[in-house]
């Protein structure tokens, strides 16, 4: 993990309250999918955290959603050639293993950036089955990038796009025809415990990013401990984001 300096080269509005923040760095990382980064936003004392959607080379690419101040401020204050200062690559990722050749990827929300990175990531070899839900249709972005795997189902909550219900009700339907290796996931809580509860018994594995407020993002503060099962404590931005599923309680 490092504290870089970015230069911002794009930073775009793609869906309802949704944008897309390009920045390069002089240095290069390796980022896995599913690791996230800590973006410090104007005089706010805490970074924020934000997936990557995509890396390549020098560039990153996290896109993010407006829910308050920071966020807000991103959006407006930020145009090609600020400077902002980011914390990478943190956080575990993903990890499919080799025998694992058919790869469900659940998402919904802001949950399909990081899932975007595994699309990205494994769709040369491996079987993506990918399954991305939201609110509607003016909150889909990305379609594009989500379309590399072996195929989309993209569902909104009341249809005004692609099928109408949620990522874990479509994937469900269709869970017996691909009988997946592993599932990839994230999403809201609710999204998560419906995906836990669905597959709960079938014996695949699946995976979950999860989101916790967080402040230091390097496993520093504590603010972003989540619980585990057995009574066992984890923290979110250090020890995950990703979990198996059954290993926390949702
Ligand atoms: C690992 C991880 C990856 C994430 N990836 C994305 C992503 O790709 N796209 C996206 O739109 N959002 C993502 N989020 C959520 C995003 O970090 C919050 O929406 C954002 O921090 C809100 O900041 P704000 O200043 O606008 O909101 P405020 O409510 O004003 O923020 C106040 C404080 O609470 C923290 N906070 C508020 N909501 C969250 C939250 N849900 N998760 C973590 N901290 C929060 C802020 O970082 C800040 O420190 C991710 C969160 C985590 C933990
Ligand atoms: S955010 Fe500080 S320990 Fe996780």
């Amino acid at each position: 993990m490092r504290e870089v300096t970015a230069t911002v080269l794009e930073n775009k509005q793609i869906a309802e309250s949704v944008y897309s923040l390009t920045f390069y760095t002089e240095e290069e990382f390796e980022i896995r999918p599913g690791q996230f980064v800590m973006v410090g936003v104007g005089e706010y004392p805490l970074r924020r955290p934000f997936a990557v959607c995509m890396a390549e080379g020098d560039r990153v690419t996290v896109c993010y959603q407006i829910k308050g101040r920071g966020t807000a401020f991103l959006a407006t204050n930020y145009r090609a050639g600020e400077k902002l200062s980011v914390l990478l690559p943190l956080g575990n990722g993903f990890f499919v293993k080799e025998e694992e050749k058919k790869v469900a990827i659940v998402g919904g929300g802001v949950g399909v950036f990081p899932l975007i990175s595994a699309i990205r990531a494994y769709a040369n070899d491996k079987e993506i089955y990918a399954y991305m839900g939201f609110r509607n249709k003016r909150a889909l972005c990305m379609e594009y990038e989500m379309q590399r795997g072996k195929s989309l189902v993209v569902a909104t909550d009341d249809g005004s796009y692609g099928f109408r219900g949620t990522a874990v009700k479509a994937f469900m339907e269709d869970f017996g025809k691909i009988r997946p290796d592993v599932v990839l996931s994230c999403g809201p809580a609710p999204m998560l415990r419906a995906l836990k509860n669905a597959t709960a018994g079938t014996g695949v594995p699946v995976y979950v990013s999860l989101e916790e407020r967080m402040g230091c993002g390097i496993g520093a503060c504590l603010v972003c401990v989540c619980n585990q099962t057995g009574g066992r404590h984890a923290r979110v931005c250090k020890d995950g984001p990703v979990f198996e599923i059954n290993e926390v309680e949702l």
